[in-house]
């Protein structure tokens, strides 16, 4: 028997056709239901015990030898058959464009028009130590202030967390670099909210900071309304005083939207005024931290969620869908 098997496996090994008909009767004559496989299992049974061991190593070799050998001239004959039937001079289907994320066009936009005024861009990571997310930028440790931006800690003494605001990258930026400054700091951010239509615990601002010679409120205030001007189409804007532990004065800034619909109603609750970002002088305590000198140097800064920005522009409801990735929304910003 053991014999006989050598010579089927190189019979096996042999065989090479590319005729469906040729291969049917090879796979009838080893695997079909009167073929030689099932014969030499039914030899098999009777082996004596002491041989079955190697008797049965050499049919079950046999056997898979068949059934390789048959899938790949399945295989081969299938590119074959591909290959008599495509015409593969004809044009390719067309790929289907992908679109930039809004929240990147939007994104783009504002990076574009403070270029245009000499902003510059700058990095940072998104894994900040205690000193760049808060201490350096006047927020003590045990300072309440710290509330306002609920935290995602990583690790505990040292502090290590995800950053709440890219106001971190404006130190890093500072403690490498001489003033004149003017960068902005685009990126992603993490705060413990919970999430709802309105806030997310991830989302993206993009904040900016100018430090030189004779800095003031007057520049902050012109700076942001050739911004809106040019993001919005909208020039009247107000500052409203307001609370940051790294600027003094602070502010909010608001931007008249008008009260010439019925969503202009809506979004601004009737005042025509919608909030759009804060921003105020760089506390001199900040300055001091990163070794600039606050007699010589003054600077201002601001910062906006760009998700709330994309939503007025596009008049989006929901927070979330830029986070689901639904190719509904996405597709609508196509042309954009
Ligand atoms: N870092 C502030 C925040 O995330 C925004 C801000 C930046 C305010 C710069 C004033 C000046 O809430």
């Amino acid at each position: 028997m053991l014999e006989n098997i050598a010579a089927l496996l190189e019979e096996v090994n042999q065989f090479s056709s590319s005729n469906k008909d040729e291969i049917e009767k090879f796979r009838l004559k080893f695997n079909g239901k009167k073929g030689i496989l099932n014969d030499l299992f039914e030899e098999f049974k009777k082996v004596p015990n002491e041989h079955k061991k190697e008797a049965g190593q050499k049919v079950n070799a046999l056997k898979q030898s068949f059934q390789q050998k048959l899938d790949n001239l399945k295989n081969s004959t299938k590119t074959e058959q591909i290959f008599e039937k495509e015409d593969f001079t004809k044009p390719g289907f067309p790929l289907e464009l992908g679109t930039r994320h809004p929240i990147s066009l939007v994104k783009n936009r504002i990076i574009d028009i403070f270029k245009s005024i000499g902003f510059a861009v700058a990095d940072g990571p998104e894994i900040e130590d205690d000193w760049h997310n808060f201490t350096a930028l006047n927020l003590p440790e045990y300072h309440p202030a710290r509330d306002m931006q609920d935290t995602f800690f990583i690790e505990k003494d040292p502090d290590v967390l995800l950053r709440t605001h890219t106001s971190s990258v404006q130190i890093r930026y500072m403690e490498e670099n001489e003033p004149p400054i003017r960068i902005l700091a685009p990126g992603r951010v993490f705060r413990n909210e919970a999430i709802s239509s309105r806030s997310h615990c991830i989302f993206h601002q993009i904040e900016g900071l100018y430090i030189d010679k004779n800095v003031s409120y007057a520049d902050l205030k012109q700076t942001l309304q050739f911004f809106t001007t040019e993001l919005f189409g909208k020039s009247k804007i107000r500052l409203r005083p307001s609370y940051f532990p790294f600027t003094e004065p602070s502010a909010e800034v608001d931007v008249y939207w008008g009260l010439n619909s019925e969503t202009d109603y809506r979004i601004t609750k009737g005042t025509g005024w919608l909030e759009i970002m804060g921003c105020g002088m760089v506390d001199p305590a900040v300055l001091q931290n990163v070794n600039i000198n606050p007699d010589e140097f003054s600077g201002f800064a601001f910062g906006m969620g760009i998700e709330r920005i994309v939503m007025l522009l596009h008049q989006m409801g929901d927070i979330r869908m830029f986070f689901e990735n639904d190719k509904r929304m996405l597709e609508q910003f196509k042309s954009l």
